[in-house]
């Protein structure tokens, strides 16, 4: 069995040719790459790579995470500026014992080292969102505006299985503001023995609940991806609404040993993108409340 499940719209491209790698048998780890690298190099999506949502700078600073299912290695980069395709770094970062999770210059300067990419990520598109907002001509744009990362889970046809994770992070955010994303546990988890989960939407909201590794932790113990989303989402979303907050702009994903999904959401609507050995790479829904459904790309018009 393969299988391979990807965040919003954004990710049916990299989903469709993920899932013709890993028929190919190439391994979870390098499907996962590629299919955030997909998302990342297309300046349309506004919140993952080049192009991405500026900082109150001006400055599109990403964030990306990594992990290896079988040796639970994770590895990650935080607020680079010129990395092409962060993703790249963190599976880089990835094999590394110490030093696995590097910000900003050092961060940069490991790129260097290693031969990757470097550009300027912003777009005329990016720097005009940007000067609209400080000149208070914005499109009233709040810091989340519904979609975010793009996360990406694979299962190979050897058992292995891997995440990853990429996003600008919030529009306008604070300088040196960290996310989710590259952090273990909270954006993304993966061991191969039990599945893999990432999650999209508020930071600071899925770290409270280091939302996904409480997912991998309910498939651990028996749950179905789609319990695991299920529960992991609705035990944080509970003791939200218990201290008298909002329930939050919170999405989760999973993906089982066996090739199952699972998708959850606090929003209306939730784009997410599956293929399998079973399943052809197609866009599927869930929203607050709702259960996962087939969805066609006509239904999600004006979502990444
Ligand atoms: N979930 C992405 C972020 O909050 O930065």
């Amino acid at each position: 069995m393969y299988a391979i499940i990807g965040t919003w719209k954004m990710s049916l491209e990299g989903v469709w040719k993920g899932r013709e790698m890993l028929k190919n048998c190439a391994g979870a780890g390098d499907t996962v790459t590629q299919a955030v690298m997909q998302a990342e190099d297309q300046p349309e999506f506004h919140s993952v790579g080049y192009g991405g949502l500026p900082d109150r700078e001006g400055r599109v600073t990403l964030d990306a995470g990594f992990m290896d299912g079988d040796s639970l290695r994770v590895g990650g980069v935080i607020s680079v500026e010129h990395i092409k395709n962060p993703i790249l770094a963190a599976r880089l970062l990835c094999g590394r014992e110490t030093n696995c999770l590097l910000s900003g210059r050092g961060a940069e300067e490991f790129a260097l080292r290693k031969g990757l990419p470097l550009c300027d990520m912003r777009t005329q598109d990016s720097m005009e969102r940007w000067r609209q907002e400080v000149n208070g001509l914005g499109a009233n744009f709040s810091p989340y505006e519904g979609h975010d990362t793009v996360c990406v889970l694979a299962l190979d046809h050897g058992g292995h299985m891997a995440a990853g994770v990429s996003t600008s992070g919030l529009f306008m955010k604070e300088i040196g503001r960290v996310g989710d994303s590259p952090l273990a546990g909270c954006g993304f988890f993966c061991d191969s023995r039990y599945g893999a989960a990432a999650a999209t939407g508020l930071g600071e909201d899925i770290m409270r609940g280091c939302l996904s590794y409480e997912a991998v932790s309910l498939m651990r113990r028996g749950a179905s991806p789609q319990d695991a989303c299920r529960e992991a989402l609705k035990g944080l979303v509970d003791r939200k609404l218990s201290l008298k907050e909002s329930k939050g702009s919170i999405s989760l994903i999973a993906l089982s040993p066996r090739g199952e999904f699972g998708a959850s959401t606090t929003l209306p609507l939730f784009p997410f993108s599956f293929g399998s050995g079973d399943h052809p790479a197609r866009l599927y829904r869930t929203g607050w409340d709702q259960p996962v459904q087939a969805a066609r790309e006509e239904d999600l018009k004006g979502l990444d």
